[in-house]
């Protein structure tokens, strides 16, 4: 992320509040019986059943001239929901909306798009659905066109058209009508790395503007640097709002929990393989905390300790103990073994418990996966190798850097 995303730090409270919503409510009606036969409709009319769905309730906000604000949360949860009533394309079942200056907004992927029309007759149709005239589209075609690098498809149908093409035709469009507000739904996510940057030092000058900028995002390091504030949607209702970076860390350790909850006890693997020739068997893993109390999820900086319970069948000497531990992408972040840490167990037989400890856990926010092996005294032979199958979390507390590991470091100023 480039350092000219600096937050604003101008005290926002003398600006305008220019969108507000209040007590806002908003219902879908899902439809059950969709083909009723014949019977059911002669005994029930013609009224088909429906389930009444609540995609916002009660949502209130108030967002200040030239702030950039960021919606989150999970799949579902009514952002686009929100926007869309932002634009005025939804309106509430109760409470009210109120917008100060022109809207120009980026809904889902196509939407505003005509599938038939080719790209310059759709720049047309978007931007008098924005509120543009046909000579004033006129005077902005050639940028616009410049903007989206379009140039050889914009006599094409849009229909032909990749999602990344949709999103630059669109993105270029919204910005070039000169809007107060601009309400942005997902287009992080589909442009090419190229088209992000250019979108995003797009925003940063309009922003720079003054202008007022919503932005709906699952990209949360973009939200965490881009946006002054961010507010959190959860099942139609707001969960958290206020600073855009303690926001987005308030939803991901939300994230993090519920995943915990998901993956419950680690006593059992959940995920990856298993082999060995089973001369000792690794019975139970567990991730305990200082106290020697169960946990998987840990804060950067504090105790880590692994016990690894086995069952030797039958005298081994010299087993040799390992971990690993992978990023949930799959990298493998570290790996180790009581014989490269020259801890050697002389003999083991019967049951016993390995423990693995490290007194200030490195690791940054994120979700991992533990490798627990037994192998013989080569490491040529598995006795028994848990692939991955130990799943924990890390928060990163109080620290706020990016990445995998926290590196101490201090920061000095010779002028
Ligand atoms: N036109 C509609 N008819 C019925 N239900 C709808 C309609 N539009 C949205 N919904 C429902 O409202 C809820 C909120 O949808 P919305 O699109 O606002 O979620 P979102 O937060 O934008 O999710 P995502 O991150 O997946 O884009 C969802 O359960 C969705 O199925
Ligand atoms: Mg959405």
């Amino acid at each position: 992320m480039p350092d000219i995303w600096k937050k604003s730090t101008e005290p926002e409270g003398e600006k305008p509040t220019v969108i507000e919503a209040k007590g806002v409510w908003k219902e879908f009606k899902i439809y059950h019986e969709r083909n009723p036969s014949l019977k059911e409709t002669l005994l029930k009319g013609r009224r088909s059943a429906y389930e009444s769905f609540w995609a916002l309730k009660d949502v209130s906000l108030k967002i200040k001239q030239g702030t950039t604000v960021g919606f989150i949360g999970e799949n579902g949860s009514g952002k686009s929901t929100l926007l869309k009533l932002l634009t005025k394309i939804l309106r509430p079942n109760k409470g009210s909306i109120s917008m100060h200056g022109k809207v120009s907004a980026l809904l889902e992927l196509g939407a505003g798009f005509h599938p038939e029309l080719t790209g310059k007759e759709n720049i047309f149709l978007n931007g008098s659905i924005l509120g543009l005239s046909r000579k004033e589209i006129l005077e902005r075609l050639d940028e616009i066109i410049a903007f989206s690098e379009l140039e050889k498809f914009i006599d094409s149908p849009v229909k032909n058209y990749s999602s990344g093409m949709y999103v630059r035709l669109g993105f270029a469009v919204a910005i070039n009508v000169e809007p107060d507000i601009l309400l942005i739904d997902e287009i992080l996510a589909v442009g090419d790395e190229a088209f992000q940057r250019k979108c995003l030092n797009k925003l940063y000058d309009l922003k720079e503007q003054g202008k007022t900028i919503v932005i709906v995002s699952h990209a949360l390091d973009s939200i965490r640097n881009i946006c002054d504030e961010a507010i959190w949607l959860e099942h139609g209702e707001i969960k958290g709002s206020g600073r855009a970076p303690s926001v987005v860390d308030a939803y991901l350790d939300e994230v993090n929990r519920q995943e915990e909850a998901a993956a419950g006890e680690t006593d059992q693997p959940e995920t990856g393989s298993r082999w060995g020739s089973g001369e000792v068997k690794i019975t139970s893993v567990r991730f305990l905390d200082k106290e020697g109390q169960k946990k998987s999820l840990f804060i950067t900086g504090e105790p880590f300790l692994v016990e690894i319970d086995y069952e030797a069948k039958e005298e081994i000497s010299r087993p040799v103990f390992g971990v690993a531990i992978y990023s949930r992408d799959g990298t493998h972040i570290n790996g180790t073994n009581t014989k490269f840490d020259k801890t050697i167990f002389d003999k083991i037989k019967g049951w016993g418990t390995v423990r693995y400890e490290i007194k200030e856990l490195p690791l940054l926010k994120g979700s991992y996966a533990l490798s627990a092996v037994v192998y013989d005294y080569s490491c040529l032979h598995a006795f028994d190798h848990h692939e991955r199958g130990y799943l924990f979390n890390v928060s990163s507390g109080e620290i706020s850097d990016y990445g995998v590991f926290n590196i101490p470091c201090t920061w000095s100023l010779k002028e």
